[in-house]
This record gives C-alpha cells, structure tokens and sequence, in this order.
C-alpha cells in the first residue's frame, strides 16, 4: 500500500455506512433508464406541492428551462412549516453558538413563529411579492429568519457576503434595485466587533431603491439610525403578528439571486427559482450526506455564499434536519475552537473546504486530538479541487478513518452537489469527486465537444437546481454558459477522467480565480487598480499558495511620472482590499513596463501565471513583442515584497 501514489489509493464504504446508507447502488441504474423519472419520483418524495406540477421538464425554449412546471409551492412552508407541524415541532432546527460563546437554540416550532413573525414585518415595511431584499448579515440564526421569512412572502433575496466592502454592497443592491436592506450592528472577529452596520451605512450614501434598513443588535456596537430609514429587528419583531399565510409561489418564481464574479469586472446576479431548487439541494444532501433523524449536520460555509444557502439553510431545513452555525473566527480562543464545537454539539456530519483543511493541517494534530470527534460519520469537501495529501489529513485526523470524504463538485450556478461521491456505494481516491450525482449527465470534453480524457467540464442536459438567468442579463446568460459547446452548459473549469472513469477538476480555465475557496474576477480586481492615479493598466492572475489554493497576483504598469516604491506597493494592496473586500487583498504586486499581449491586444495571463509560479516561459510565439516576458520575468525576480 505504502508505495502507491495518494491519489492512486482507493478507500472503500464503510460496511456499516454501506448496509444504512440512504442511497445504494441502483439509484445509478435507475436514474440513467428514467432520468425524468427520477426526479419525479424526489419531487414527489421531497417537496410538499400546494398544487401539483403538471410536466417535469419543459424544454421548448432552451437554454431556459422550466422544471416541474405550473407546480405550487412556497419554500418557507417546507423548511419550517410540515417540521412544526409534525413529531419533529421540538426538535432542534437550529444550534447555534457566537465566537463570544453566546449559545441559541431554535426548534422547529421556535423557527417557526420567528419566520413568520419576521415575514410580516418585512410585509408591513411594504415588501411585496417580487421585491428584492438585500441582506449583509453575520452567521447568525436572524440571517436564516429573515431569508425565510422573504421566501414566505416571495420576495427574492439577495444575500451580500459580510466581508464584501460597501461599495461591494452598494454595487450588488443597486443591480437588483433591493427596496429593503437587512443587517446588523455588526459582528465578533477576534473578540471585537466588526462595523457592518457602518459599511451599509456606506453603501446607502448611493443606493436610490433602499426604503427600510432593518438592523439586528448582535455586537451592541455603536451604531447610527437614520430617522425614517433604519428600524430594530426587535422593535419589529415585538409587533409583528403571529402569522402569515405563505404565498403561493409557482415552481419558476425566482427564490433568489447571488452575485458571483464572471470574467468581466461587473458580477453575474445568478438567479434561482423555487421547485427544482428545493427538489436537487435535497436530494443531493440527503444521499450524500446519509442524512438520518438523529443527525448534527455542520456546514461550515457562510450563508453568503451559495453552499451556505443551499447546505446551511434550504437543503438541511427542508429534511428537517438539525443544522449548526457558527459566527466566529476558527482559531478564536485557540485552534481547537471547531473541534471544541464539534465535541460539544456531538457533530456528526461536518462539511468544509480544503483551504480550511490545509490551514489545520499546518496547525497540527495536537488541535484535534484534543477533542473526541468519534460521532463523525461523514465528511465533506468543497470549494477547490482538494489536494490528497489535505485529504488523507483530513480522513486521519478528523474522520478518525472511519469517515468517507465527499468531495462535491458544483457552483453557485448549479444550485446544488453536480459531481459526488455517494457515502454507502463509491469507492474513494483522494483528490476526485469522483461521479456525476444520479439523474446529472456531466461529462468532460475537448474543444470540439468530443469526450475526452482531458479536457472542459460540462453538463450535458439541464438539472433541476440550475440557474435560470443572470438577473437583468439575459444574453449574458446564453452566452456565458451555452455558446462555447454547443447545447451543453460550460462551466468554467478544466477536468480530467482517469482509468475508472472518475472526473478529477483541475480548476478554473477562465479568467476567475479561487483564493480560499473564494470566486474572483481577474478583471474585477484589474479594474480596482486602475482606479488608482498611478496606475495606467494591470494584469491580474492566480499563483499557486499553499493555504489559499491560489493567491492575487498583479502586474502593474505606472503612468508617466510615477515610480513603483514599498509604499505604493503597499496602497494598491490596500485599494483592492477596501474596493472588493479583504479575500481580494493581492499577495504580490509587480511593476512592470510591459505586459504580454497578443497582436490583437489580448493579455496572455498564462504566460503571467508562468512567471509567478516559476515555470519556464511557454510559447511566445504569439506575442506582440516576444522580448516583453524576459523584461518581465526579471522584475519579477527582483520585486519588493
Ligand atoms: C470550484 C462553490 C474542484 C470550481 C460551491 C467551481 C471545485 C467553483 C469543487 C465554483 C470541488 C467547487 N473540486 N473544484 N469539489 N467545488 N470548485 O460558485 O472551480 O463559489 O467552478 O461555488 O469552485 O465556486 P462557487
């Protein structure tokens, strides 16, 4: 065993995972004979329909799609509503716990009067159907009241990261014309408090459609309230009413819209809908998750981000699962603080990414085995590709190896698990997702859609949970994801298939980049830095990091004048961080003459990831000026930092 390659090991289910497990291996054989079929059969299984779909799929006008059509439902309902009215009304929905060590409990029934309280204060503020509510929140239970309770009464949220920056936020709002924007004073980060409420007062100096900001005391931080503009959640909440009848929301009304980098500088508003949205995320949780009755489920993604909507919210809510949260940093008082945590609450399921991995992985074993994680059963990885020596650590240390690792491949745009392994059936190699989910046809390709070894990612036909369009950007939508292959949907990233024909994703092969785990555009960092006075252009790529999977790396040309210095070097930093967010905070910042372009002008940011990785230059054969890389190269060597 010793002298074969990690990535070569193969680990196989757990009997006693493999006997329970929520799916076996049919489930492959018959979602491949009734792919509609199966899903059907889970829209069915899974969902509570005021009125029943009348068609599965309708496909008449690709690449817009409609699933489980004229079906009628409301979201809210599922999540909280059947589980309150059912056995589960006093069990936990909601375990949740500060980095201060303030501790929450939320049952079924608990949730329930909050949301629906919260649904009509949000109706009393004069949200109506259709109206878009942004929210800038921390990880706390209120984040998930107030998500709920906009899906209660159909008005799509759009949920802004909290480490985004005003402007960020300001941007996002303005995009999708929020009316109301839900926050808070702010949140702990290290034992103080971080000024959110200051940021989106920020952002509201320029965002025209905010009628109502509503702000949750979580820090008791100082705070300004604008007179007629911004409202206490809990002065809200003390007068909402008890109830509030869900609206009844067709299968394709959108549910929400998230904001993710593209390849241009302006971010894509992906929009979901309601039916197959609730219908993939969970399937997808409940067969890769193995979720039983008496789980702790952790997901440790924020909920602004995808995987924290569908696998901290819909998903787990939706089963009646009882799910944990977090707000806090990981290494807060100590770097056993998950593990802590996961001890405590008896986790038994823990879902994270590989960036965190590599980060307790350079920490040490000490941390862990601290603490007794014997409850995990299952784990899970997402974000990046996950290298197999994070994998092993992770199989070893916190999984005990005795807990299969799903490594799921998806994207805020599909909605939901794409590329998994399932706990009870697939045989495991460290660093694979290993197979498309039942009912997903996911293939890789080489340019001229031909199936390939190595090649493009794709998605052969439409899934349930996918996005619908980009919100007001409906050509954007076509042709961002359905124009270089055809009728098969682009992901983004580059894969491979190896002997067993499992999919290994190599990464990103456009111009988007993966720091922690973190989407960004090169061109919305690009952007930023030629908003400076000094700056006259600048080429931005990923370099290869050991914590972050890949860091901001940017080459930058001075205007006339102006001379590259530790100090300037130092303000382009900061610029970026405080136009985009801390994540886009670049590692390297290199002053250049030149830049590589083609002859029609297009940067070769290859070449560029050549230089910062400390490869040998490729082919320059196309370049404008061939001479420009040695140039480059050199002060690369040479740069300050
Ligand atoms: C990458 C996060 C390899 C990929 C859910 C994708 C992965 C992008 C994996 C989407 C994985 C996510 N293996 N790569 N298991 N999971 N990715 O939209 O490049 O924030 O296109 O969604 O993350 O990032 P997003």
């Amino acid at each position: 065993m010793e002298n074969v390659a990690l990535e070569n090991r193969v680990f196989y289910p757990p009997a006693d995972i493999a006997e329970s497990a929520n799916a076996k291996a049919d489930i492959y054989e018959w979602a491949k004979k009734d792919r509609l079929g199966f899903w059907d059969a889970h829209a069915k299984e899974l969902v509570t329909w005021f009125k029943p779909y009348e068609k599965v799929l309708d496909d008449s006008n690709a690449p817009f799609f409609k699933w489980f059509v004229n079906g009628k439902l409301n979201v809210s309902y599922n999540c909280v509503d059947r589980h309150a009215k059912s056995h589960r009304r006093n069990k936990a929905a909601i375990l949740y716990e500060s980095e201060i060590g303030k501790k929450v409990v939320l049952t079924y029934g608990m949730l329930y009067r909050e949301v629906n309280k919260f649904a009509n204060a949000l109706a009393g503020l004069g949200v109506k159907k259709g109206d878009r509510v942004a929210l800038y929140m921390p990880m706390i239970p209120e984040a998930t009241i107030a998500m709920l309770a906009c899906t209660r009464i159909g008005a799509p949220h759009s949920l802004v990261f909290g480490g985004f920056s005003p402007e960020a936020l300001r941007d996002r709002i303005n995009d999708c014309q929020a009316k109301v924007l839900i926050t808070a004073d702010g949140n702990f980060r290290r034992g103080t408090p971080f000024p959110l409420k200051q940021n989106a007062d920020k952002a509201m100096e320029d965002t025209p459609t905010i009628e109502k900001c509503v702000v949750v005391k979580n820090a008791e931080n100082e705070v300004n309230m604008k007179e007629g503009r911004d409202v206490w959640y809990h002065d809200l909440m003390a007068a909402a009413g008890s109830y509030c009848e869900p609206e009844v929301m067709d299968s394709e009304d959108m549910l929400f819209i998230l904001y993710t980098s593209g390849t241009t500088g302006k971010p894509k508003g992906v929009v979901h809908t309601t039916g197959g949205y609730l219908v993939q995320t969970q399937a997808t949780l409940k067969y890769v998750f193995d979720i039983k009755e008496d789980d702790v489920y952790w997901c440790t993604a924020d909920i602004g981000w995808i995987t924290g909507h569908s696998y901290v919210v819909y998903a787990p809510l939706a089963l009646g699962t009882t799910t944990f949260m977090y707000d806090g940093t990981i290494d807060y008082p100590d770097k056993d603080r998950m593990w802590d945590m996961a001890e405590r609450y008896g986790v038994t399921k823990f879902y994270t990414a590989p960036t965190a991995i590599r980060t307790f992985m350079k920490w040490g074993t000490e941390y862990p085995k601290k603490h007794d994680l014997s409850a995990i059963k299952i784990l899970g990885s997402v974000g990046e590709p996950i290298n197999p020596e994070a994998w092993m650590w992770y199989y070893e240390n916190i999984g005990g190896g005795k807990a299969p690792i799903m490594d799921t491949w998806w994207q805020t745009e599909t909605g939901a698990f794409m590329v998994t392994p399932l706990p009870g059936v697939t045989p495991l190699k460290p660093g694979t997702a290993t197979n498309p989910f039942p009912g997903i046809e996911v293939d890789v390709v080489d340019e001229n859609k031909n199936p390939a070894d190595v090649g493009y990612l794709v998605v052969k036909s439409p899934w349930p949970s996918m996005l619908r369009t980009i919100y007001g950007d409906p050509d954007r939508y076509v042709d961002q994801y359905w124009k270089r292959f055809g009728d098969m949907y682009f992901a983004g990233d580059g894969a491979r298939r190896d002997e067993m024909g499992y999919i290994w994703v190599t990464g990103r092969v456009d111009d988007v980049l993966n720091v922690s785990g973190h989407r960004l555009g090169t061109a919305e960092v690009e952007s930023a830095l030629v908003e400076c006075e000094e700056v006259a252009e600048a080429a931005v790529v990923g370099k290869k990091h050991e914590v972050k999977g890949e860091s901001v790396c940017c080459f930058v040309i001075l205007k006339d004048g102006f001379e590259g210095s530790p100090e300037l070097i130092d303000k382009l930093k900061k610029h970026v961080a405080v136009k985009i967010g801390p994540i886009a905070r670049p590692d390297d910042v290199i002053f250049t003459g030149s830049l590589p372009k083609t002859r029609s002008g297009k940067i070769m940011r290859r070449l560029l990831r050549d230089i910062a990785e400390g490869r040998a230059i490729g082919d320059v054969t196309t370049l404008a000026d061939p001479g420009a890389m040695q140039e480059i190269a050199a002060k690369y060597a040479g740069k300050e930092d």
